[in-house]
């Protein structure tokens, strides 16, 4: 078995098979499995938020909601940002969360043909392994990096799921980035944060003083779930 990881989902060659991991630790994979794990029925990843208001708009009343985000802002009239905390059982539960993100959601939409397309992020590291370690196929784990650049977080977090998987998988073959990102991560296994901290929307993200959700965001293995993405809709 092998394990390809990209630093872009634009890197990602056309018609490559899955299994896929998508990840956006910081913040929108992030966001997909909480929502996902406190009950919401499925999330709907969209590019555009007009998008976003048309499809609401054919939910019956109630049973929808839209969040995201532009520049990590929340969207004028949207009931919900792209803060994971936001996204509580009380709030999201049995609704359908109809989401549009700058990195995250694009990303998923870049990689929209490929089976089966896993979300992935620190929150569900370990599980994600465990996922494709029973699959046994060779895969790919796609950043989705910042507006088109590499992103620390992202990576940090390949090489953790890598490293996870390499626990399962003895024999398991690593691409260069793969190697690299796991090498990344190994260096780091204490002090994650600190590695982290280097990246610009990090940086970013806590200029806006959003670090509650960078403390939420880099937990690891919170939840055993590993949402798939079908058809535009990511289901737990
Ligand atoms: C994205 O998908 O671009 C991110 O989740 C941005 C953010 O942190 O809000």
């Amino acid at each position: 078995m092998k394990v390809t990881v990209y630093a872009l989902p634009t890197l990602v060659p056309p018609a490559t098979p899955g299994p896929a991991v998508v990840i956006d630790v910081l913040r929108a994979t992030s966001v997909m499995i909480t929502a996902l794990a406190h009950g919401a029925q499925a999330v709907r990843p969209v590019a555009e938020i007009e998008e976003a208001r048309a499809l609401a708009a054919t939910f019956p009343p109630g049973t929808a909601l839209c969040g995201g985000e532009r520049r990590a802002l929340p969207i004028p009239g949207f009931p919900l940002g792209n803060s994971p905390l936001e996204y509580t059982p009380e709030k999201v539960a049995g609704k359908t969360v109809i989401l549009t993100t700058t990195n995250g959601t694009r990303a998923l939409a870049a990689l929209r043909h490929v089976e089966p397309l896993f979300i992935g992020a620190f929150l569900n590291a370990g599980a994600v392994a465990r996922t494709l370690a029973h699959l046994g196929q060779d895969a790919i784990l796609v950043c989705s990096g910042t507006r088109g650049r590499f992103s620390l977080d992202d990576a940090s977090c390949a090489g953790r799921i890598v490293a996870h998987l390499k626990a399962l998988v003895p024999d398991l073959v690593l691409d260069d980035l793969a190697y690299a990102a796991l090498l990344l991560s190994e260096t780091h296994r204490t002090n994650l944060r600190e590695l982290i901290s280097h990246a610009g929307h990090y940086q970013y993200l806590l200029s806006l003083g959003l670090e509650p959700d960078i403390t939420y965001c880099l937990q690891e293995d919170v939840f055993d779930l590993v949402p798939s993405a079908s058809e535009g809709q990511i289901r737990g």
